[in-house]
């Protein structure tokens, strides 16, 4: 494992998130990483994720999902991936009428249609292999 200690990160949305919501993460992958993610919650234990987004540096790619009573849907992929082990990252995750935008670095990334309405998430989630420095929401 290469987190720090600081992760599991949560913070709470007791309104949910509406259309312009912009969360932004920072952080930096560490040397030895394999995973981390950001998990969108709709519950405080995690059964229903409106959104998970999870950078894999041991599989060279961003998987995008869902989960509904505990059950993963169908996984998207980014195109590449736009994150280096040993190097500091800022992603947003933009809540639109139609889905969360990501933008890593300067660029767009992808987009993710909604499955679960953004008003229902409650928790944003930040852990796995990565050193945090912060979460903040516009
Ligand atoms: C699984 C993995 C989970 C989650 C899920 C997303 O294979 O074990 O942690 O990333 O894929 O679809």
């Amino acid at each position: 494992m290469a987190g720090s200690s600081n992760v599991p990160h949560k913070t709470s949305l007791p309104e949910g998130l509406r259309v312009g919501t912009v969360m932004r993460i920072r952080g930096a992958v560490p040397d030895n990483a394999g995973r981390f993610f950001v998990n969108l919650l709709c519950d405080p234990e995690g059964a229903e994720a409106a959104l998970h987004f999870n950078p894999r540096m041991d599989e060279s790619v961003v998987v995008f999902n869902t989960k509904e009573q505990g059950a993963w849907g169908k996984e998207e992929r980014g195109r590449g991936l736009p994150f280096q082990r040993g190097q500091p990252f800022e992603v947003l995750l933009i809540a639109t009428e139609e889905g969360f935008k990501t933008v890593v670095g300067d660029a767009e990334f992808h987009h993710f249609r909604y499955r679960i309405p953004p008003a229902r998430v409650r928790v944003v989630e930040v852990g796995g292999d990565l050193q945090l420095q912060s979460v903040k929401i516009f």
